[in-house]
């Protein structure tokens, strides 16, 4: 036995702080798609590697990668730009080279106007949104990584980005 008694208590990791979740719901409006939900049941579509048990309590989870969005959601019947609202909440720690892949597909998913709520330790520049808003979730704790909540609108589809350039 550790005579130290650190009085250790263990609760989930990779989970909303309550605080985030009741931040963030109210931003929610419209048909709603959460990449990376865990064990969250905000939004319409749930999307996570990894199914966690309480998904099974509320229709609309779908087991897949995020790096293959556009295509796990067509699987799905889901069409590109199908979402007025997305919510992004990935692992922390990914790589620089890899960013781009889920940003993209995030951009790909939500409509003109659609807002896109992202959650992370840094944030995505991208052409065809505007960042609106950005909140940093401040905590008691030292040294430790903030996190930055990203609010943007999509001022532009993508796809005729090009076309409207002219
Ligand atoms: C920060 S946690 C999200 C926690 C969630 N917001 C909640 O309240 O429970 C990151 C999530 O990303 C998922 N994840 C990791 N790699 C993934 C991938 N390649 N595609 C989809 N989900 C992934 C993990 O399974 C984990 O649930």
């Amino acid at each position: 036995m550790n005579p130290k008694n650190p009085k250790l208590k263990y609760k989930k990791i990779w989970q909303f702080p309550q605080e985030t979740h009741d931040f963030i719901k109210p931003m929610i409006k419209g048909r709603s798609l959460h990449v990376c939900c865990g064990n969250s049941l905000l939004c319409d579509i749930r999307v996570d590697i990894e199914e966690q048990e309480i998904q099974k309590s509320k229709p609309g989870f779908i087991l897949g990668d995020m790096f293959d969005l556009n295509k796990v959601l067509n699987k799905h019947g889901i069409q590109k730009q199908s979402f007025d609202f997305v919510l992004c909440d990935p692992v922390w720690n990914l790589g620089y080279h890899v960013r781009h892949l889920l940003i993209y597909q995030l951009r790909d998913q939500i409509k003109p106007g659609g807002t896109l709520v992202f959650n992370c330790l840094w944030f995505p520049k991208i052409k065809t949104m505007k960042l609106e808003d950005m909140y940093v979730g401040l905590n008691n704790m030292a040294w430790r990584n903030v996190s930055l909540i990203g609010i943007y609108k999509k001022v532009q589809s993508q796809f005729n980005f090009n076309d409207s350039q002219d």
